[in-house]
């Protein structure tokens, strides 16, 4: 699965995995649970594959930075015009970033391979939001994904990952099922793992019970960089 299979996906508007509403998880962990607002300055969230997700806006809304990396063009130009926000496109050593004009919301986006991001782009980074990221590559590529965030992070950063499990007998991803083990797997080597939820979300993904699925289950992590 390589960049061009999304690129086409965004030009197409083959989008079903976005969402226009805020991530739950984010809203209580990083809203509800998290740090209080006045120091969340001193916060910079990375969103990896980030689409055009609400989720940065909600951020960079209430009090956090924003550093996130995007394959598609469309889909980084979407997220700065249906949110009406300003922003600036730059070449920084040879790369596209996007970045928000406006300081209420410090949201940077590098377009281009999550794959070629380096250490020093995380400058200040604190905390990751894993949400459709991890789970929409293929099985073949999750090891290199994980080595790649272990590499870009520093001890102490926290990420906060969501996962979906499903009977793969039923449907082919993306977004593909990973199972508790394989979350143990890929991440012991490097990070403290937490479970913090599990939920049956059948009921709340149509598209994925047309696609097959008769059982399908959320569960959030949160993985602390050792
Ligand atoms: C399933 S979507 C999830 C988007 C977002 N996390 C969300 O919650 O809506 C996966 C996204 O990753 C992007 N993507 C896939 N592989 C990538 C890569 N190697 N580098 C950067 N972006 C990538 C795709 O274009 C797509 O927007």
């Amino acid at each position: 699965m390589d960049l061009d299979f999304w690129i086409e996906r965004w030009d197409n508007g083959r989008i079903g995995f976005h969402q226009d509403t805020l991530n739950p998880y984010l809203a209580y962990f990083y809203g509800e649970k998290g740090t209080d607002l006045a120091q969340r300055d001193k916060l910079k969230v990375f969103v990896p594959l980030s689409g055009k997700s609400k989720d940065m806006l909600w951020l960079s809304q209430n009090g956090y930075r924003v550093f996130a990396v995007e394959c598609s063009k469309r889909a980084v130009v979407d997220f700065f015009e249906e949110n009406s926000l300003n922003y600036k496109h730059v070449e920084k050593d040879q790369r596209a970033l996007y970045q928000s004009n406006d300081l209420d919301t410090p949201i940077e986006i590098y377009q281009g391979d999550f794959f070629a991001v380096e250490k020093k782009d995380l400058a200040g980074v604190t905390d990751i939001f894993d949400r459709a990221s991890l789970i929409a590559l293929p099985e073949g590529m999750r090891k290199r994904y994980v080595a790649k965030m272990a590499d870009l992070q520093d001890a102490g950063i926290r990420t906060l990952l969501v996962t979906l499990t499903y009977d793969t007998a039923e449907m082919n991803g993306p977004p593909f099922s990973l199972s508790e083990k394989a979350v143990y797997d890929l991440y012991s080597e490097h990070f403290s793992i937490e479970k913090l939820c599990i939920k049956d979300v059948l009921s709340e993904e149509k598209g994925l019970r047309s696609r097959g699925l008769t059982a399908l289950t959320e569960t959030v992590y949160k993985l602390v960089r050792r």
